[in-house]
């Protein structure tokens, strides 16, 4: 803790950069690795200008923890985020204060254990619908396959069977909007304005799949039958004076919901696939494990506890390859962070990928080592040496949605199909808003030995 008694410090500088554009050309080509330079060079707190905004770097537990939790109320979303609300309108993942506080508690009790835990049944069989269609021996971008399945289970999840004949006009939405997002943040918007054809793409699947949400949400504010859906729970969630959310909002949350929670699952995924490859014996011990607990039956919710290896592949896999690989805030007023000064306006970085890798949290680091996570190491941790989902009060509203999910669809695939990596092949990750694989992860599937899976 801080002696208040200490006069707090500027902040070390890091690597100028370049007059005008400061350090943008290495932040946008290949971030992790500056990141990491810059961490491991000026230490766990240094600041950089990334064109015209000043920004800083943080890269210990203890700095996150007072940015995202202790001292959370002095930091808004980065401006930059704000700027993708032309995609995500003013949902729970850019807005702020005491409006973003209203929608956090209306949409919080629709993702408590209990209600999403009718969601498990989803996840196992559309997994289970996913590989009838696998043939032995066939190759596939496992990443595709990822997409497609997390955004049926997402769909299905908020939208009930309401949206099961339109999944891929979403899915096709959801595409050009996550390439307008990622293109906003990397500064590309001047274009925008300009009749080009893929802004004219983007609007016109921006319509239609504005039309489908609204539809749906309509036909549900006229239907008499309840429904046990997340939409039905946001429509009906009443705030302590009464109020409800609009069709507005509701819009906005549910566009939010879908783009938040169904790329990141995705990508955890297929960085565990790709992982898993590469390390047989890890494989080897998640075949036993779910052919000891499951047999030749689809897992369920009951489960879960039962399926430790499988939990630990995805806790590890998301450590080396966190979907989310940085976590950005704004300085809403001055601020000292472990004793350094922070003006208002100053952006501040954390990159979970950054501090998931060092090595006075990690021994080998960079090593794949699920085991790692069977005695007490989550205890022993700083609280945000580990973060994939954030953390405080803007943590993850989806997390405990995500871990069933990635674990339930490991579990329905690895019991039937084992994967290998097509050789000779190029895997690359693109770190923009999440830490996708560049050029997709090529699969084949091979059908596993025994009973009937
Ligand atoms: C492995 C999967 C996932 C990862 C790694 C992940 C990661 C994150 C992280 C790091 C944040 C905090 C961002 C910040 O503090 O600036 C966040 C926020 C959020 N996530 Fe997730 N997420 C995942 C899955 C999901 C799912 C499945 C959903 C919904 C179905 C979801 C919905 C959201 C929402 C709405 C927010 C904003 C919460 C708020 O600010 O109140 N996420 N996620």
């Amino acid at each position: 803790m801080l002696n208040s008694t200490i006069k707090p410090q500027p902040l070390p500088r890091g690597p100028k950069g370049r007059p005008l554009v400061g350090v943008l050309p290495q932040m946008r080509r290949r971030p992790l690795q500056f990141m990491t330079e810059c961490a491991r060079t000026y230490g766990d707190a240094l600041q950089v200008r990334i064109a015209h905004l000043q920004a800083c770097l943080f890269s210990h537990p203890d700095l996150v923890e007072e940015v995202l939790v202790t001292q959370n109320r002095k930091f808004i979303k980065p401006q930059l985020l704000k700027q993708a609300s032309e995609v995500l309108g003013n949902g729970l993942l850019t807005s702020d204060g005491d409006f973003w506080l209203r929608q956090r508690r209306l949409a919080q009790p629709a993702f408590h254990r209990d209600r999403i835990a009718n969601y498990a049944h989803l996840m196992a069989d559309f997994s289970d619908q996913m590989t009838d269609r696998w043939r032995d021996g066939q190759t596939m971008d496992i990443h595709e396959e990822m997409m497609a399945l997390t955004l049926q289970i997402v769909a299905r999840a908020l939208f009930g069977a309401d949206v099961s004949d339109k999944t891929e006009i979403v899915g096709r939405a959801l595409d050009s909007a996550l390439q307008r997002f990622t293109e906003r943040m990397s500064l590309m918007r001047l274009l925008d304005r300009f009749p080009l054809p893929r802004n004219v793409r983007f609007r016109q699947r921006q319509r239609e799949l504005d039309g489908i949400i609204y539809g749906i949400i309509e036909s549900r504010r006229n239907s008499e039958t309840e429904s046990d859906d997340l939409l039905s729970m946001l429509l009906h969630a009443q705030d302590t004076d009464g109020s409800q959310m609009s069709n507005q909002q509701l819009h906005d949350e549910v566009i939010t919901l879908f783009l938040a929670g169904h790329e990141t699952t995705a990508i955890a995924l297929s960085w565990t696939w790709m992982l898993l490859a590469q390390h047989p014996e890890a494989e080897a011990k998640l075949h036993d494990e779910l052919d000891r607990v499951l047999g030749s039956r689809p897992p369920t919710l009951a489960d879960l506890p039962n399926l430790r290896w499988t939990e630990m592949v995805v806790k590890e896999s998301m450590r080396l390859y966190p979907p989310a690989w940085r976590v950005g805030r704004q300085a809403a007023e001055d601020c000292t962070i472990g004793g350094f000064q922070i003006p208002k306006g100053m952006q501040v970085v954390a990159s979970q990928w950054v501090i998931h890798r060092d090595p006075r949290w990690y021994h080998r680091p960079d090593d794949f080592l699920p085991q790692r996570w069977d005695g007490d190491l989550a205890r022993q941790l700083p609280k945000f040496a580990y973060f994939p989902f954030g953390g405080g009060p803007r943590r993850c509203i989806g997390d405990e949605f995500a871990k069933m999910e990635a674990a339930l669809i490991l579990a329905a695939i690895a019991r039937r199909f084992k994967l290998s990596l097509i050789p000779n092949q190029q895997i690359d990750y693109f770190p923009s808003i999440t830490l996708r694989p560049k050029y997709g992860i090529r699969v084949k599937v091979e059908r596993r030995g025994g009973g009937v899976r």
